[in-house]
């Protein structure tokens, strides 16, 4: 069991279009990593005739991408990879044509293909003269990045760059700082003081030493989960399976590999916590390990399987025990298992969600979950696994909160 304390920084991705107002850019990569930030830098071909990607490398510690098709690149992190590993975007200065192409979907560059992959939240702060930014074309294409989630950092009144006074100037690198460390920050810290214990991942069974069992968990439910705990303000330990997944920063992570050494993490760290959520697919049942690996003699082999300890029961039945969440993921009968589970194994609350082709769930970016707990239940649609974890975190809040109150009065 490997323990270990996280703390990732916050990755911001700058994008950095064609437009005087790019020099200011330098100084807003300089504010972020003094905000304890890990910024890395992408430029259009426009950007890089108004400011070097060597100035933007020197500054972040990070090579510059400006290319979408780089073979050299691809190999390490293509532009998918870069999207996926920032928490934040922000585009300083965009381009009117940057804001017009990501309007309509245009993926034709790496600054717009990289948006359009994203799944974090996109910052854009516009710098342009102000002509250009009066357009009523600009301003519809403004209303639909809006309308798409995106978030504008509106520009300033001033002089321009084109000695025009007027509206069109971008916000200083210090505002626009201020607005993505905010956007970082807890919204509101309604788990603070408070000690969350989530399971996430798969776990794997062996069978010899080069063969194991195991499932299509990826973990990033749980880590999601963990993530929005994180940001309500709670102390988080997160017990993971083997997954690909970087811990949110701030979580204590403790690493485990089989149903048996998750079953002991989890069973020694509740008395201490106030929530477990039990969203790790734990093997139902594992082998007797054999010593030496399994030779292809016979023709057909049989294996005998023994039922591992169950977690979610074990926890709910501790004389300390904690509020307790499971997790029901079902190919057949979602709403008979869960609710069988939620009783059979004495849980607080289930969050059941379907599994198989075209449902979400395990591997997916999505999910959808049904959440039933002893006096009512609720659904949760289709969204991404992020926003579905801070939904989810609310309803387990609300209900910990009122089982509370009923055992005070
Ligand atoms: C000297 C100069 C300054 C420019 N300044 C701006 C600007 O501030 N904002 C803007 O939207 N376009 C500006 N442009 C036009 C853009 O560079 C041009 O639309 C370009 O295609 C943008 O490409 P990009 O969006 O891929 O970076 C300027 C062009 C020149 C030649």
């Amino acid at each position: 069991m490997i323990v270990l304390r996280i703390f990732i920084k916050k990755h911001i991705l700058l994008a950095v279009c064609g437009g005087i107002a790019a020099y200011k850019s330098a100084e807003l990569v300089r504010c972020l990593i003094k905000e304890g930030c890990e910024v890395r830098v992408i430029m259009t071909a426009s950007a890089c005739e108004f400011i070097t990607p060597l100035t933007f490398q020197a500054l972040s510690g990070h090579p510059v991408q400006t290319q979408l098709l780089d073979t050299e690149q691809e190999n390490a992190m293509g532009h998918i990879n870069l999207a996926r590993w920032a928490d934040n975007i922000i585009i300083a200065p965009a381009s009117a044509n940057i804001i017009a192409k990501l309007a309509h979907g245009l993926a034709d560059d790496l600054v717009s293909t990289l948006c359009l992959a994203a799944e974090c939240p996109v910052y854009i702060a516009p710098a342009m003269n102000q002509a250009m930014w009066h357009k009523p074309v600009t301003q519809n294409n403004i209303n639909i990045l809006r309308l798409h989630g995106f978030t504008l950092i509106s520009p300033q009144e001033g002089t321009l760059a084109c000695g025009e006074v007027g509206w069109g100037r971008m916000s200083d690198p210090s505002s626009i700082c201020k607005v993505l460390i905010k956007s970082s920050a807890p919204s509101e810290p309604y788990l603070k003081d408070m000690h969350l214990l989530i399971s996430a991942g798969p776990t794997r069974e062996a069978l010899d030493p080069v063969r194991y069992m195991t499932n299509r968990s990826s973990g990033k439910m749980g880590y999601a989960i963990a993530q929005a705990g994180i940001d309500a303000g709670a102390n988080v330990t997160l017990i993971s399976g083997p997954v690909s997944l970087s811990a949110p920063t701030g979580a204590t992570l403790i690493m485990v590999e089989t149903a048996e050494e998750m079953f002991q993490a989890v069973v020694l760290a509740a008395k201490n916590h106030q929530i477990y959520i039990g969203a790790a697919a734990v093997a139902d049942y594992t082998f007797d390990e054999l010593p030496q690996k399994i030779k292809k003699q016979q023709p057909n082999l049989q294996l005998t399987l023994y039922k591992t300890k169950d977690i979610l029961a074990s926890v709910a039945l501790l004389p300390q025990r904690p509020f307790v969440v499971g997790f029901a993921a079902e190919t057949h009968d979602l709403v008979r298992y869960a609710q069988e589970k939620l009783i059979g194994k004495k849980l607080d609350m289930i969050a059941a969600n379907w599994v198989g082709k075209a449902r979400g769930g395990f591997e997916d970016e999505q999910n959808a979950l049904q959440v039933f707990w002893e006096k009512g239940s609720s659904e949760l649609p289709m969204m991404n696994k992020k926003d579905l974890a801070v939904k989810l975190m609310t309803l387990i809040f609300e209900c910990y909160q009122k089982k509370r109150l009923l055992r005070e009065k």
